[in-house]
């Protein structure tokens, strides 16, 4: 059988941490592991299925030994930077950061929903932005079913999506430390406030939003507005979901058609006081829907309530899953 050589960039950081033990429980037909990160962690140890790692330094020349994969996950100016040397010594790059999501040449792909697009890339594939992954998941089966005409995004998004100083921000704000990360203390405050402002009065977080559904969805006139909103919550992203569809549903065919699609898990029984909760869904890979219920000021609308693991689904998993249908497409060849 075949075996597979792997760099993880970024190895050092929380999604880095988070994909190795993805890749630990994976079990993929991966041989060789190199980890990269920068000048600051080169030569720390990692210790990965029973042997010992030295983390070395990413430059120019890392990917001239040959790669087949290399995930990305320390930031856009490192993946603009070395993401295409990678590609161009014929490494597959699975890039997490935003620099070449919404590149036409560049597939924007989350397992579940659209694999195809893995068939045809030029090296570089971009994994979504952590809230957008979780949302289309459950959004892929409701469009193909119902056409969806519309989305409203309100999201709950957690402090690891920030990294580890957005952890910190929120450990030491409970301590009455100020911030360091955010703009104010995300301790006791919800901000409406992720990623950079832009012309518009959208943040980057919300355009992110806007563009990567339409992107994926393949549906680039859908109508989507989003407003993102960092709360003291440590992980796992939490979303309210406003649909509007073409056609009408009957409610319980929805929930199940829900139920019964790929990476989700249905936890909707309000009579036992059962929904989606950030408690219940960190360290898990599938997305938690609930809270189904019609919206009764449009004709055809509901509401839902999705919660998914945003360093594990949203960063890490996805990434994984990316690398894994690369793997299985290459064996069908
Ligand atoms: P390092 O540990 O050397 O700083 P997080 O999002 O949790 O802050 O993690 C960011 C990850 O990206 C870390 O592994 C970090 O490595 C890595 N990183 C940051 N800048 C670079 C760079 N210029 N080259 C390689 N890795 C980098």
């Amino acid at each position: 059988m075949k075996e597979y050589k792997l760099a993880l960039v970024g190895a050092t950081g929380l999604v880095g941490r988070t994909a190795l033990q993805v890749l630990k429980e994976k079990n993929l037909p991966i041989s060789e592991y190199v980890f990269f990160a920068s000048s600051r962690s080169a030569g720390s140890k990692i210790k990965f299925l029973n042997k010992e790692y030295i983390v070395r330094e990413l430059n120019e020349h890392s990917f001239d030994e040959g790669f087949d994969f290399a995930i990305f996950s320390a930031g856009g100016d490192t993946s603009k930077k070395y993401s295409p040397i990678a590609a161009s010594k014929g490494c597959i790059v699975v890039d997490n950061s935003s620099a070449f999501r919404m590149d036409d040449n560049v597939p924007l792909v989350v397992p579940e929903v659209n694999s195809d697009a893995l068939k045809k890339h030029n090296g570089i594939i971009a994994n979504p932005n952590c809230s957008t992954i979780q949302a289309v998941v459950p959004l892929k089966p409701l469009d193909t079913k119902y056409t969806i005409k519309r989305i409203v995004y309100s999201t709950y998004q957690a402090v690891s999506g920030a990294g580890k100083k957005g952890v910190d921000d929120l450990k030491n704000g409970i301590k009455g430390l100020p911030p360091k990360k955010f703009p104010y203390s995300i301790f006791n405050n919800c901000l409406p406030h992720i990623d950079d402002f832009t012309e518009n009065g959208y943040t980057k977080e919300e355009l992110k939003m806007i563009n990567e559904t339409r992107k994926i969805l393949e549906k680039p006139n859908l109508r989507v507005t989003a407003t993102t909103v960092r709360v003291p919550v440590i992980n796992c992203h939490s979303e309210s979901i406003n649909i509007e569809f073409e056609k009408d549903f009957d409610i319980n065919e929805l929930r199940n058609l829900l139920k019964n699609s790929p990476g989700i898990i249905l936890e909707d029984d309000i009579n036992n006081n059962i929904y989606p909760l950030a408690t219940n869904a960190t360290g898990h890979d599938e997305v938690f829907v609930g809270r189904i219920r019609r919206d009764e000021s449009v004709p055809f609308g509901i509401n839902i309530w999705v919660v998914g693991d945003n360093i594990r689904k949203g960063a890490a998993t996805n990434a994984i899953q990316i690398v894994e249908k690369l793997i299985e497409f290459d064996k069908n060849k």
